[in-house]
């Protein structure tokens, strides 16, 4: 998936190891790795306190990491030619330390104001989750260091907890208004399972995702499409749910059920403000007929919900671009059984459920709908349901 890197390249965590050994002159005490995540359906409705389905995907962050004495953490990644060095001053002082430093400092300062005594540490960093591509690439940085910090330092850090704080990094020190999806997926997921996650009590069900079992596949594509304003877009959406809860008189859209949806727009002033509510509301329940269907074992049927996300993504909410719409419509014709932009939008990935058999076919309809539009050619991979962060022998 990430374009330039030789097929023999070492393995992630061997040069997580190399990075810790060359950087520091010493072996790290232990790494801890983290995958990226696709979703596979449920979007933008973690911050209306709604419900997600997300799965982690085999690519992973390392970070190999050892103690260092005092307050101080120094970081080290593949993609930095120098390491970025900070302590208590910097990390107690949100947005100080930038870039994709500020991931590492953003953990740090979480666990110290829910009141941690973080170790002092070195760390390193090699990661084959693509940036930018709406694979959550940072929360994979977080959970992994929030991990190694825990062990290190022998916190009591009860697991069900772990995603909050992660977030909390994100939000409070980045300066991400996300939601609890990514960090949960990264920490929560496990092997072979999607994760039907309530965001509203974080309670979660692991809900078997045989796609072998199933004869099928889902393709992850990625777009390659540059993210346009999604920061800004993605904050004006969350606050447009927020003023539509309060205009509604209820804590969150998850609290409208599917059935009084027409009485609720009713309510509304304006049409835009109707289409990001239904939005959420019909996304929340396709998330709950997905689960259903899981439960059943009829997994290709779950296809039509999967593309009728992505036409609400696209008419309702608005967050799709030409590059996502162009590789969801060539993926339907060439035969995908459903298929819809995954994460934030405004880029990032799309997934199709395909056939086994199909995944060739469907990646190459793609890239030729690409070529005749003169999109910058997408990269695709083939996601199976991968274990969450996890301390590696
Ligand atoms: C991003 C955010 C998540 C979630 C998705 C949209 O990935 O980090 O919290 O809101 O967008 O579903």
């Amino acid at each position: 998936m990430t374009p330039g890197r030789p097929a023999a390249a070492p393995d992630v965590a061997d040069r997580a190891t190399a990075g810790f050994s060359q950087g520091y002159d010493a072996q790290p005490a232990g790494r801890w790795a983290a995958p990226g995540r696709v979703n596979l359906i449920g979007e933008h409705t973690d911050y209306n306190d709604g419900f997600v389905l997300p799965f982690a995907l085999p690519l992973r962050t390392v970070v190999a990491a050892g103690p260092q004495p005092g307050e101080r953490w120094t970081v080290r990644s593949e993609i930095a030619d120098r390491p970025v060095d900070f302590g208590a001053a910097e990390a107690d002082s949100p947005g100080r330390v930038t870039g994709w430093g500020g991931y590492v400092a953003g953990v740090v300062w979480a666990l110290r104001e829910a009141g941690y005594a973080v170790p002092g540490a070195r760390l390193a960093i090699a990661s084959d989750v693509p940036l930018g591509s709406g694979l959550s690439s940072s929360a994979a940085l977080e959970a992994a260091v929030l991990t190694a910090l825990a062990d290190l330092g022998g916190l009591d850090l009860p697991a069900a907890h772990r995603p909050r704080l992660a977030q909390r990094a994100e939000n409070g020190y980045v300066g991400a208004p996300t939601g609890i999806m990514d960090q949960s997926a990264v920490l929560r997921c496990r092997a072979g399972h999607a994760l039907f996650l309530d965001c509203r009590d974080e309670s979660v069900e692991h809900i078997p995702f045989d796609l072998d079992a199933a004869g099928l596949a889902i393709l992850v594509i990625d777009s390659r499409a540059p993210h346009r304003h999604a920061d800004g877009e993605y904050a004006s959406r969350r606050a447009a749910c927020e003023r539509a809860a309060d205009l509604l008189g209820v804590p969150a859209l998850r609290d409208v059920p599917v059935a009084d949806l027409d009485a609720a727009l009713d309510r509304l002033p304006d049409d835009e403000t109707r289409r990001r509510v239904r939005h959420v509301v019909t996304e929340n329940q396709r998330v709950r007929d997905t689960v259903e269907l899981l439960r059943a074992g009829r997994v290709p049927e779950i296809g039509p919900l999967l593309t009728a996300s992505h036409a609400s993504m696209r008419d309702d909410f608005e967050i799709t671009v030409p590059e996502i719409d162009t590789a969801v419509e060539a993926a339907l014709a060439a035969g995908a059984l459903g298929a819809r932009m995954t994460g934030g939008g405004f880029g990032g990935c799309i997934l199709a459920l395909v056939g086994a058999d199909r995944s060739d076919a469907v990646a190459t309809a793609v890239r030729a709908a690409y070529a005749e539009r003169g999109f910058t050619a997408p990269t695709t991979l083939t996601a199976l349901p991968a274990p969450g962060t996890t301390r590696l022998p």
